[in-house]
Parts: structure tokens; sequence; C-alpha cells
């Protein structure tokens, strides 16, 4: 179990709509945060004290950088939140192939980036909190790279968070459906199907941070 309160908490995407409420809430009980987004002017506005990082991440030495800097501002590292992505829609046919590099580097690579940094930096009882998607678990037309992107992340999971527990780090999978961030309509590519109305992102920020809190590994679609 991961005690939130006082712990250093290394939030990856903290200016994003469900990285900002994961950094507030985690903020207002008690964590240590440091705030990671790609525009620093991002994260001037996210409600919570802690250093701003601007890093742009499908660099593989930036979440390593980021590491350091929060060790160095409160003396260590229990918890990282990889709260980055990026989508795309539209016909595979259609799809361009820088597109697709661009969509798998953010959501598949990013995260390996950022879990290879965090076996380095976590103290022995930390955490890596990713956020893949209800996609994962069932794979849609039109949004077929997105969702093969994010089935990679919950596959590296599985097998990394077997080998991460050798240091005593526990890694969890998080699977929100559809949320209103307002990600859809900054697509790299095409537009979005017509979705219901999605869940809130204070509602799926409590559920990973509940999760983080109660030491999960696996958090379904059906736990939101
Ligand atoms: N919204 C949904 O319906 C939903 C559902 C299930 C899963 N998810 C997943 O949840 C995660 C967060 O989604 P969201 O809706 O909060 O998206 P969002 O509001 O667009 O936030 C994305 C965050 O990623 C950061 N980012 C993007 N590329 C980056 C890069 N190369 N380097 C550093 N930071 C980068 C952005 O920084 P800037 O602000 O500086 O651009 C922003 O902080 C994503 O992985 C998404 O796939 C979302």
């Amino acid at each position: 179990m991961v005690d939130i309160s006082s712990s250093s908490c290394l939030i990856f995407g903290a200016s994003g709509g469900l990285g900002r409420p994961i950094t507030e809430q985690l903020a207002a009980r008690g964590a240590n945060v440091s705030l990671v987004g790609r525009r620093f002017s991002r994260l001037a506005d996210v409600d919570a004290e802690g250093p701003r990082i601007e890093a742009d991440l499908r660099y593989p030495e930036a979440a390593s950088k980021a590491m350091q800097t929060a060790i160095d501002a409160h003396g260590g590292l229990d918890i990282v939140v990889n709260a980055v992505g990026v989508v795309a829609f539209g016909p595979a046919a259609e799809l361009e192939v820088d597109v697709l590099e661009e969509l798998f580097l953010t959501n598949t690579f990013v995260p390996i980036f950022v879990a290879k940094a965090a076996l380095n930096h976590l103290r022995p009882g930390g955490l890596i909190a990713n956020i893949s998607g209800v996609i994962a678990e069932q794979n849609l037309p039109n949004m077929a790279a997105y969702g093969a992107s994010k089935a990679a992340l919950k596959a590296w999971d599985d097998g990394f968070r077997r080998e991460a527990r050798r240091s005593k780090i526990q890694v969890l999978n998080a699977r929100p459906g559809h949320t209103e961030t307002g990600l859809a309509d900054r697509a790299l590519a095409g537009s979005a199907p017509k979705f219901p109305t999605g869940m809130s992102p204070q509602h799926v920020a409590t559920v990973i941070v509940d999760g983080i809190a109660e030491g999960q590994t696996d958090l379904p679609s059906s736990a939101f």
C-alpha cells in the first residue's frame, strides 16, 4: 500500500484534463507533487504547489530528468502517474504514417520510457500508474490505431508489473471510458464519432487516486 500523505508524486501530463484533477486530488491528500507538461503555460493554472517541469516526453531522457527534479525538490520519489496521451480517428486506409508514429510514440513508448526511468528513481514501495483506456478491452472501428496503442500499454503493464515487483514497485493500469476532457476535440487526425456524454474528469481522477491509495494494480473500465 502506498501512503499518499506526505509522499512525493510526479505527474506526467499534469496540465491535461485528467492529469490536472489527479494532481490536485493527490495534493489535497497531502502529497508533495511535481508537475510535468509539454507546455509550461498550461501548468500554471493547476491548483497545487510544486515544481513545474516543461518536457517533451517523446525524448527518452526527458522522463529521467523530470524525476531527478522531483527528487531534488522533495527528497525522493514514491508515485509516478502517467496521464499523457494523444488520440486520432479515421479509417485505417486514411491513417498517415506520421500520425501512426505519433500515436504509438506518445501512448505506448512514452509510458515505457517513464517506467524504465522510474525503476531507477522510485523508492522501494513506490508505484507507477498508467492510464490506458476502455478501448484496450474492446477496440473500435475508426479508432483501431489509438486502441492498439492503448492495448499495447496494457500488455506492457501486465509483463512489466511482474518484473517491477522484484524491485518492490507496484504498477497500476487504469482503463476509464470516455471522459469529458476535450481530448477527442484535439485529435491528431480525423473527427470523433458521436460519443454519449462521458464521465466527469473529477470522478475518473477520484477512482484512480483511490486506486493508488488502496494499492490496486488494475482498474478495468467497470471500476469507473
Ligand atoms: N479523455 C478520455 O476520454 C480518456 C479515456 C480513457 C483514457 N484516456 C487517456 O487518459 C490520458 C489523459 O487524457 P486526457 O483526456 O487528460 O488528455 P488531455 O487533456 O489532452 O491531456 C494530455 C496531457 O498529455 C500531455 N502531453 C501530450 N503529449 C506530450 C508529450 N509529448 N510530452 C509531454 N506531455 C505531453 C499534455 O500536455 P500539454 O497540456 O502541454 O499539451 C497534457 O498534459 C491519455 O493517455 C488518454 O488516452 C482518456
